[in-house]
């Protein structure tokens, strides 16, 4: 049995400026994911730099941080039983070509980076990232 873990999730700039915020929350709620607490906010190209930390060696570290820092993005704590592993699933592939049928990023994302969902990728970055906007 998975236990009860908490997760980040944010919609990225190109999904809440195209009003998806509901119908992806509406994917949560159908796989019995609780949404703790959310809030639409505007974040600094320094906050996403900090957020994005662990990719800072990477050749699109910049282009990320920037469109982080885009447009105003949904955060949400998801809390459910393997919610880490499950969002992850439910979000698809990084890259919306290669993502699975009814993913989220298969549904609504345009780009590699324009992939319209984060989510946190193990329960000790899901703590430190929550942290970071809760
Ligand atoms: P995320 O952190 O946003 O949930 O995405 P992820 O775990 O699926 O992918 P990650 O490797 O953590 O990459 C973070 C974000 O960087 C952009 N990316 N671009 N051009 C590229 O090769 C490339 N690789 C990654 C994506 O927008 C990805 O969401
Ligand atoms: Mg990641």
């Amino acid at each position: 049995m998975s236990n009860i873990e908490q997760t980040l999730s944010i919609i990225k700039p190109d999904a809440v400026e195209r009003n998806l915020v509901e119908e992806i929350k509406n994917i949560f709620l159908k796989n019995n994911i609780t949404i703790i607490e959310s809030k639409k906010i505007h974040i600094s190209k320094e906050e996403a730099s900090e957020f994005y930390k662990v990719h800072q060696s990477k050749p699109f570290y910049d282009d990320l941080c920037n469109y982080l820092a885009s447009g105003p993005i949904f955060v949400m704590i998801l809390e459910g039983k393997g919610v880490v592993t499950l969002n992850r699933r439910l979000m698809g592939a990084t890259d919306p070509k290669k993502a699975e049928k009814d993913t989220i990023r298969k549904l609504y994302g345009i780009s590699i980076d324009k992939n319209s969902i984060h989510g946190s990728d193990s329960v000790e970055n899901a703590n430190k990232e929550i942290n970071f906007f809760f």
